[in-house]
């Protein structure tokens, strides 16, 4: 590898080129990042015609003392369900009581020592006597309890209740159950269960939140994916639905991906994890357009209006219709959106190009700053309309990834720029997120850091899997109620981590392996210590170890430090290695210092392996 560090034939990459795509999918929200443990809060998820289904929520006794149904009473507009409960015994109550209880997303994780808020709305006939407990499975073992009292009178209309509960016991598997054993009639409506820590008191679980935070994105795209567009358009994801307070909110069922949302993860919240992130919110928006129906073009002003509203919500002065909404949720200042997508893959739908440009002269003539998004990929045939950027998606077998490295050589340097808002390796190459999967990825990735003068942004997909509910494979994290890992997508994408800004240097490989092997070096600045690196970063792809020779020439030879310069390895005994909860480290990089760091160096590159060099510039 004939490395060229003199600034001659330098180039920055942007700031933007690696960020995120977070999309509802695999419970990556609900149940997931979004650290609400209660699952149905507003027991709307059956629909709003009762009596109706209540699942996940289950009866806790039977027919003889207590009846469960649903009523269109609550004092929420948007959310007009609530719970009934008879209570049928009183003397003759089992000890424990009778009521609900809510297993949250296949079982709550609640830890000794920690504390959760719980809020819940309740409204009785007679004297309230509830009890508030977070249990073991099947409700064995009490880990935390309270009991919440008060006269007939006060519970005569719907009375906000909240209180604290401090585990004394760890279960990951628990339960939210509220009791009584006192006759009467009592209502409830929109229960919630969060720990009092989650990241800045945002509602972001911190192990996953802190998962991300070590990618150092530069950008987060959100909602969706499909989850924007929806199988059908009644289902789609609506920003306006989604904001306020989180009692008001109607949540919805998502149906591409087939489950509920309470949409407590909204698009503030959204905005508010960019923001937490030190990334650019990019907003994919509806355009009209879902899997099975279309608005027509003549129709789609509404719409328009919807995404307008939506900017002013994220930017408009707070005494501004939308803004001040935002100011009133507690962000008075704009959030920093620059970038929104007009729809998800629907270049090919009917309608998207007349919705398109409606949505385009809207948002470019009310905020000319915004850059705009077109599904449409450009890399082959140039737009038939105006955009900023264009989506480039791409899921395919590892060989083909590998080779996509040099897609981009070949796409003119003219015209909007790229975003490739989805790759990944999928299928039987991929498993569940396998080593080779990572290493074809890489070498596209590389091919992209190469060709960023023409590639604004990439982000993998999907990001997250709740393991209970596997809607799409791989992914780059996995979790349940209190463990996770990364994927080795995950980890190889760490290695692209500094690339945000860098420069990239010019190098040439000198091989008869160009088909199985890939390297790229940059310079980028440690913004801690201030200190300035190249990185070499090569992907072996063969099965063979390759004995890489370093040349990097304009320098000043005695310049590169052995002291303070490391090697990363990301490889393992065999390609389809996947980590796993019970192995959560069994493909991730080794770090080493590194010897005999020259302007001339030989490195052996493992067979199967992603290695990164750090060298230190004095
Ligand atoms: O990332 C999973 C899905 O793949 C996204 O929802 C969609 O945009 C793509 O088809």
């Amino acid at each position: 590898l004939i490395v060229d560090a003199s600034q001659a034939s330098a180039r920055p990459i942007p700031d933007t080129l690696f960020g995120l795509f977070f999309e509802e999918i695999n419970h990556a929200g609900a149940g997931g990042l979004w650290a609400e443990l209660v699952s149905n809060r507003g027991f709307e998820a059956g629909g709003p015609n009762t009596p109706s289904n209540i699942d996940p929520w289950s009866i806790i006794g039977n027919e003889t003392n207590i009846n469960v149904e649903t009523d269109r009473t609550s004092i929420f507009e948007r959310n007009k369900v609530a719970l009934r409960l008879e209570v049928l015994c009183d003397n003759t109550c089992p000890a424990d009581g009778v009521g609900v209880y809510n297993p949250g997303f296949w079982g709550m994780n609640i830890e000794q020592g920690k504390k959760y808020k719980i809020v819940f709305y309740a409204r009785s006939t007679g004297p309230l006597n509830l009890v508030v407990s977070f249990t073991g499975p099947n409700g064995v073992g009490n880990l935390a309890s309270t009991v919440i009292t008060g006269s007939a009178s006060y519970f005569s209309n719907w009375t906000k209740v909240e209180t604290i509960l401090e585990a004394k016991a760890t279960s990951r598997n628990s339960r939210l159950q509220l009791t009584t054993t006192a006759k009467g009639v009592i209502w409830l409506d929109q229960v919630s269960a969060i720990p009092v820590d989650t990241y800045k008191g945002h509602g972001f679980r911190n192990d996953l939140f802190q998962m991300l935070v070590d990618m150092k994105p530069s950008f987060i795209r959100f909602p969706g994916g499909c989850f924007v567009e929806g199988e059908s358009l009644r289902n789609a994801f609506r920003w306006k639905a989604s904001v306020g307070p989180w009692e008001e909110r109607p949540g919805h069922f998502g149906d591409v991906w087939k489950y509920w949302t309470d949409d407590g993860l909204g698009y503030f919240e959204f905005l508010q994890l960019s923001e937490d992130l030190d990334a650019l919110p990019i907003w994919v928006f509806n355009n009209g357009v879902s899997h099975t129906d279309e608005v027509d073009t003549s129709a789609v002003l509404p719409f328009v209006q919807e995404a307008l509203d939506g900017l002013e919500f994220a930017r408009g002065d707070p005494t501004s219709k939308w803004g001040s909404l935002r100011a009133a949720m507690g962000h008075p200042e704009p959030f920093n959106l620059k970038y929104v997508a007009v729809g998800n893959e629907d270049c090919g739908k009917k309608n998207y190009r007349g919705n398109y440009l409606r949505f385009y002269s809207a948002i470019r003539h009310a905020y000319p700053d915004i850059k705009i998004i077109s599904n449409c990929d450009a890399s082959s045939t140039p737009l038939d309309h105006p955009a900023d950027l264009y989506d480039y998606h791409i899921y395919t077998g590892a060989d083909d990834m590998f080779s996509r490295s040099t897609t981009f050589n070949r796409v003119t340097r003219s015209g909007p720029k790229a975003f490739v808002s989805e790759y990944a390796v999928t299928g039987k190459d991929a498993g569940q997120g396998s080593l080779l999967a990572a290493l074809a990825e890489a070498g596209f990735l590389i091919g992209l850091e190469k060709n960023s003068d023409i590639i604004d942004m990439a982000s993998y997909a999907p990001l997250f899997v709740n393991a209970n509910d596997r809607r799409w494979n791989p992914d780059a994290i996995v979790f349940n109620s209190f463990q996770l890992y990364g994927t080795p997508s995950y980890w190889m994408q760490l290695f692209f981590a500094e690339s945000n800004g860098a420069t990239l240097l010019n190098s040439s490989l000198q091989t008869n392996s160009s088909k199985t092997l890939i390297a790229s070096a940059i310079t980028w600045q440690n913004s801690v210590d201030k200190k300035t690196y190249i990185r070499i970063k090569a992907v072996n792809y063969g099965a063979s170890a390759v004995n890489l020779k370093i040349s990097i020439n304009g320098l000043d030879p005695n310049s590169l430090q052995s002291s303070g310069s490391t090697k990363s390895v990301l490889t393992s005994a065999n390609v389809m290695d996947e980590n796993s909860f019970s192995q959560p480290k069994k493909v991730v990089p080794i770090q080493s210092l590194l010897q005999n760091v020259g302007k001339d160096m030989n490195v052996i590159v493992p067979p199967h392996s992603f290695t990164l060099l750090d060298l230190l510039k004095e």
